[in-house]
C-alpha cells in the first residue's frame, strides 16, 4: 500500500522537513494534511538554506508533485510569496504544485481576531490567524479555497467576516489595525488582486490522491507540529488547533486508513518547544542558554528562541504509541557531542509512583518528576556520509537505549543539515 505518513513525535521542530526531503527521493507525491504557515521547515541541499512553511518539504525534488490538503488551513498571501521565492531559485513550483479547493483560507482578519483574544500571548502562538481560521471551519463560517473561483462568494465571505471581527473589537474598544485601514473594500480588492494567480493552482485534491492510490503510486504525507501540539492528544490548551498525528492524514487528505502502511515518526535527541505549557525535562537556564545557542534552537517562523531540554522518553511513548509508528528517525544527534553529563528521563514520579506513560495533560504533567538515567556521552564528532558502526559507541547506545526503552525501532540517525547526514541504524 503506497501511503508513508512522516510526523512529529515532540513539540514541533523535529527536523521533519529534511527527513521528507531525503525520502521524497522515492515518491510521486508529498502531501501536507493539516496546519499552515506556522510550521516552519528549513531544508538545506546543496549548500542552500530554504525555509517553507506553507509548500510540501518534496518541492525541492522537480519530479515529486505536491498538495495541500483540505486539512490545511492556507493564507493565500504567503502562499504566493513561498512560490514566487522558489520559482526566483529556479524550482518550477506552479505546474508541480496542487491545492484543495476545500482547505481553508487563513485572512488577515484571522490574524486581527488573534491579537483580539490575546491568544497570541496566553498560548504563545505563531501569530499566523491559524487557531481563528480552524475556529471559523469548525462553526461553519469559514472562507474556502474554492471562494477564489468566483468573485461573489469571495466577497461575500470577506464581508462576513469582517462584520463579526468589527462587532467584536468596537465591543473590546480596540483600535482598528493598521493594516486594515483600507476598511473591508480594501481588503477585497487585495483578494481580487490574486484571484487569477490562485485559480490554476486549486483541485479535489482528494480525487486526484484517491486515483494515484489506485495506480500505485507512493505518496508521502507530510505532518507538521507535533504529537505534543495535537489538540486533543497534546498539552491542551498549550497546542495548535489541528491534528498533528498519523490519523489526521485520512481526515485532512481524503485518504482511507487502509491506505496507509508506514508511519515514520520523527523526534529529536533531546526535546525543545517553543510557546508556553509544560514541559518536565525543560533544562535549567544555565544549561539551557549555551545548549540553545550550540543547536541553533530559534524558531523558523518567529524567530523565537525555543525552550530546550533533556530526552523525554514518557512522552515520547505516548507519541510513538498515538502515532502508531512503525519507524522512529531520531534527528541532531550530533548536537550532543560533548555533554557530561547525558540524561535522559526513562520515567516520571507522580504522587509517590514510578509512571512510564502520562496522558500527557497540563495537570498531569505540573505534578510530575521526570525521572533520569545518566548515560556515557561522547566527545568524537558524528560526521556527516560515514556508517553506522562508525559513530562513537556511546553514540550508538544513546540510539539503543531509546528504541529499547520504546520497544519501537530506530532506522536512521541524522547528525547534520545535510542530505547526507542521514546514517542507517545497523
Ligand atoms: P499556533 O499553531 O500558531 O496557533 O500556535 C499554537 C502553539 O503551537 C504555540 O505554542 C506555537 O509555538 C506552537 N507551534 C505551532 N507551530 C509550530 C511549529 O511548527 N513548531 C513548533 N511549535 C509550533
Amino acid at each position: 500500500m503506497p501511503v508513508t505518513v512522516v510526523v512529529g513525535c515532540q513539540w514541533g521542530d523535529e527536523g521533519k522537513g529534511k527527513i521528507i526531503d531525503s525520502m521524497a527521493g522515492e515518491a510521486d507525491w508529498v502531501a501536507r494534511f493539516q496546519g499552515g504557515a506556522n510550521a516552519g521547515h528549513t531544508l538545506s541541499v546543496g549548500g542552500k538554506t530554504h525555509v517553507l512553511h506553507l509548500i510540501p518539504s518534496g518541492i525541492l525534488r522537480p519530479d515529486v508533485r505536491c498538495i495541500l490538503g483540505n486539512g490545511v488551513v492556507i493564507d493565500p498571501f504567503e502562499l504566493l510569496k513561498e512560490v514566487a521565492a522558489l520559482e526566483a531559485e529556479g524550482i518550477d513550483v506552479t505546474k508541480r504544485l496542487q491545492v484543495s479547493r476545500h482547505a481553508h483560507c487563513v485572512t488577515p482578519i484571522h490574524r486581527w481576531e488573534e491579537s483580539l483574544s490575546r491568544a497570541d500571548e496566553a498560548i504563545g502562538t505563531t501569530r499566523r490567524g491559524i487557531g481563528p481560521s480552524y475556529e471559523g471551519k469548525v462553526a461553519r463560517r469559514g472562507l474556502r479555497m474554492e471562494a477564489f473561483l468566483a468573485e461573489a462568494p469571495l466577497r461575500e465571505g470577506l464581508e462576513r467576516a469582517w462584520e463579526l471581527w468589527d462587532a467584536q473589537r468596537l465591543a473590546k474598544g480596540a483600535p482598528l489595525p493598521e493594516e486594515a485601514a483600507g476598511g473591508v473594500e480594501g481588503l477585497i480588492r487585495r483578494f481580487l488582486e490574486i484571484r487569477e494567480q490562485l485559480i490554476p493552482l486549486l483541485e479535489d485534491t482528494t480525487g486526484i490522491l484517491l486515483d494515484a492510490v489506485k495506480r500505485g503510486e507512493r505518496i508521502l504525507a507530510e505532518g507538521a507540529q507535533g504529537a505534543l501540539l495535537d489538540v486533543d492528544h497534546g498539552t491542551y490548551p498549550y497546542v495548535t488547533s489541528s491534528h498533528t498525528i498519523s490519523g489526521s492524514v485520512c481526515i485532512g487528505l481524503g485518504l482511507p486508513p487502509t491506505s496507509v502502511d508506514r508511519i515514520i515518526g520523527i523526534a529529536k535527541a533531546y526535546t525543545t518547544r517553543v510557546g508556553e505549557g509544560p514541559f518536565p525535562t525543560e533544562m535549567e537556564a544555565a544549561t539551557a542558554e549555551p545548549f540553545r545557542r550550540r543547536a541553533g534552537e530559534y524558531g523558523a517562523t518567529t524567530g523565537r528562541p525555543r525552550r530546550c531540554g533533556w530526552l523525554d522518553l514518557v512522552l515520547l511513548r505516548r507519541a510513538v504509541e498515538l502515532n502508531g509508528v512503525t519507524g522512529l528517525v531520531i534527528t541532531k544527534l550530533d548536537i550532543l557531542q560533548g555533554m557530561r553529563p547525558l540524561k535522559i528521563c526513562t520515567s516520571y514520579q507522580l504522587n509517590g509512583r514510578r509512571v512510564e506513560r502520562s496522558d500527557a495533560s497540563p495537570m498531569t504533567l505540573k505534578k510530575v518528576q521526570p525521572v533520569y538515567e545518566e548515560v556515557e556521552g561522547w566527545n568524537e564528532p558524528l560526521p556527516a556520509g560515514s556508517d553506522w558502526t562508525r559513530l562513537s559507541r556511546p553514540a550508538r547506545m544513546y540510539v539503543r537505549r531509546i528504541a529499547e526503552t520504546l520497544d519501537c525501532r530506530v532506522d536512521w540517525v541524522s547528525v547534520g543539515p545535510e542530505r547526507e547526514s542521514l546514517i542507517r541504524v545497523g
